[in-house]
Parts: C-alpha cells; structure tokens; sequence
C-alpha cells in the first residue's frame, strides 16, 4: 500500500514537473501573445470564456487589436452557426409539444439573422482602414448589437417555455454561450473603436 501510494505521488511529480517544463518552455513571444488575450480578455463580461475561446489562435493574433477582433468574430459566428445547425434539427425532432417546435423555429430564425450580420461584420473589418477607420467600427458596432439581441429573443422566448427539461438546459446552454461570445466579441469591438487607428 505504501509502495503503491509513494508511486502514484512520483507519478503526479513527473506529470506537473513535465506540465511546467512545457510552460517554462514557452518563448518570450508566445508569452507575450497570450498575455495581450489575457488582458484584452480583462475587459469583457466574461473574460475567462474569452481567454478560452481566443488562446488557440494566440499566434496568429499575436498583439494585433484587429486581428484579435476579427478572431473573436470568427468563433462566434462558428459558434451562432454551429448552434443554429443543432437547434434546426432539433426543430425537426419528433415529440415536441407545437409551443416548443414553435419556439425552436423562432429561434433558428433569429439566429439565422445573427449569423448573417455576424458574417457581414467579419467582412467588413477585414477591410479595416485608416480612412474608413470611423464608419466600419459604427456599423459593426451596429450590426453586433443587433446580433445580441436577436439572441435575447431567442433565449427570452425559451425561458418562457414550459419544456422539456433536457432539452430547454441543452438548447440554452449553446445560445448563452453564443450571446456571451457575441458579447465579448462586442467589448472588443467597443475598446478597438476607441482606439486611434
Ligand atoms: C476569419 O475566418 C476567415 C475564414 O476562415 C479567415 O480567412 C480569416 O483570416 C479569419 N480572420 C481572423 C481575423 O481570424
């Protein structure tokens, strides 16, 4: 028993001095980009989803601002899309009560539009210019917003619903992380529009 415990420590031991070799590894360069998330992240409502949701990319965003926005968008419109995927097929699905199929197929459609204004959003920042600077960062100011509330009508309009227990946990679980993404990417936006091209 004593051999077996002394083991499983050594074990441990290996594993964190393995994890912080890994660390310590890290270059000055990867340090600093995952810094840069980690504060850009600071300023968000949910930093912690932020940080996760943007660490992946850190060495393509190094310390850009743009392009740390543009990612941001990026993963929210995979995620908008990917959830408007799940819920039309869900909208599909035998045994739901009419109220609840009727809940669900509002809800793909709102998110149908947040996805496109999502996508427009994208666009439009990956022509990010000195002299359209002021005017691209109003309409994407625009358009995210109008994204986040499409998504509030759609969390709204479940939340009313009497469903299915698994279901409604499920279906609201993926929009709210859709609206808190769409509401990082919105902070980022926000602190980007403020910054001086
Ligand atoms: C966003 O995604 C598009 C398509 O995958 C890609 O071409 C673009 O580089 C990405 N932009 C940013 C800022 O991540």
């Amino acid at each position: 028993m004593e051999a077996f415990s002394s083991k499983i420590l050594l074990i441990i031991f290996a594993f964190s001095f393995i994890t912080h070799s890994i660390q310590a590894n890290e270059g000055p360069y990867q340090q600093s980009n995952t810094l840069f998330i980690r504060n850009s992240c600071s300023s968000t409502t949910y930093p912690r989803l932020c940080y996760t949701s943007l660490v992946k990319h850190a060495d393509f965003i190094q310390t850009n601002q743009v392009l740390l926005t543009g990612t941001a968008l990026n993963v929210t419109l995979a995620s908008a899309k990917s959830t408007s995927a799940m819920m039309s097929s869900l909208a599909k699905s035998q045994g739901l009560k009419p109220k609840e199929a009727a809940a669900m197929k509002d809800c793909v459609e709102v998110l149908s539009d947040s996805v496109d204004e999502l996508r427009r959003s994208i666009d439009e920042i990956s022509h990010l210019s000195t002299s359209n600077f002021e005017l691209t960062m109003s309409d994407v100011q625009t358009w995210v917003s109008a994204a986040l509330t499409d998504q509030s009508t759609c969390t709204d309009g479940f939340q009313e619903l009497n469903a299915n227990g698994e279901i409604k946990t499920i279906v609201r679980g993926r929009i709210v992380q859709v609206a808190q993404l769409t509401s990082n990417a919105l902070a980022l936006i926000n602190k980007l529009a403020t910054s001086h091209p």
